[in-house]
């Protein structure tokens, strides 16, 4: 008997919160979000994150640039951003075309304004147990396990997926001690991963394949959180098998209509925070 984890209604709380705390400050916080791309699911996240933004108060823009632009015009744009003051938050929509490297466009934001939490001092400090931008959909994951009433504490957490953007930053972020879990990430190499997620007390696949986790690899009365969008003859799958996993599983997301919004809702709190550390700063500026 499975019980829906519903990320839609608990997004839909998480943004009420932000829309309270922008309602409350003196200016309106801006994200800007660059897109590099012309691939349609890329146009399509880039505008759910600006709808989602406008309707909490938070002002957005989205810059275009065209896919076969270079590296460096990417790189001048965000410099661009970088300087302007009234930006809190920048982010840079990936994937990017193959002749840009990730590496460089994302450690070209500037730490303060990096509310997707990808440059490498961010990453760091996450690391460290003391973060500053926690990647967005490791941060709406362990919300929506919360907020859904799962105890992390003490959990076995199997992460199956190692990717930059979600498996090891959840790692960090299920180990810090705000929620003191026990994570072990599988990745393509591992051997027998189904003895691994069979020990999960909570299972979030971030693997990318369709369908990737059955019945099998699970037991009884896990929870289990799928992080993946796959389309597969034109409709939305996850990395679960979900007909099947939620025959076993206490509590489980829904695709679409689970991670996915969840992750929008906490680049949103980013993006207060962005703006929040950024004025604090300013404050101390001007008092010194
Ligand atoms: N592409 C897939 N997920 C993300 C994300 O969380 N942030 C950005 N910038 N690009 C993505």
């Amino acid at each position: 008997m499975d019980e829906v984890i519903d990320g839609e209604e608990i997004s839909a709380r998480v943004r009420e919160e932000v829309a309270e705390d922008v309602a409350s400050m003196d200016r309106k916080p801006k994200l800007v979000a660059v897109l590099m791309s012309d691939d349609p699911a890329s146009e399509t996240y880039v505008r759910m994150k600006r709808e989602a933004a406008e309707e909490v108060g938070i002002d957005s823009e989205t810059v275009h640039i065209d896919p076969e632009e270079s590296e460096e015009k990417l790189l001048s744009t965000v410099a661009e951003l970088n300087e302007d003051d009234e930006v809190d938050g920048i982010l840079v929509q990936l994937p990017l075309p193959d002749h840009v490297s990730e590496e460089n466009a994302l450690e070209a934001v500037v730490p303060e304004k990096d509310v997707d939490g990808f440059h490498p001092f961010n990453k760091g400090l996450l690391m460290e147990g003391r973060p500053r931008f926690v990647p967005a959909t490791p941060k709406g994951v362990v919300r929506m396990i919360h907020e859904h009433g799962v105890e992390l504490e003490g959990a076995n957490v199997v992460i199956v997926g190692r990717s930059d953007i979600v498996g090891k930053p959840l790692a960090s972020l299920l180990l810090s001690r705000d929620v003191n879990a026990t994570p072990t990430v599988c990745h393509s190499r591992t051997e027998n991963v189904e003895e691994h997620t069979r020990k999960a007390d909570v299972l979030v696949a971030a693997v990318g394949v369709p369908e990737f986790v059955t019945a099998d690899m699970v037991s009884e009365g896990v929870v289990v959180v799928d992080v993946g969008i796959n389309r597969v003859d034109g409709e939305l799958v996850g990395d679960v098998a979900y007909e099947e996993v939620s025959e076993k599983a206490s509590a489980i997301t829904p695709v679409p209509g689970g991670v996915g919004p969840m992750t929008v809702a906490s680049l949103l709190e980013n993006t207060v925070e962005a703006a929040r550390l950024r004025d604090a700063d300013d404050g101390q500026d001007s008092s010194s």
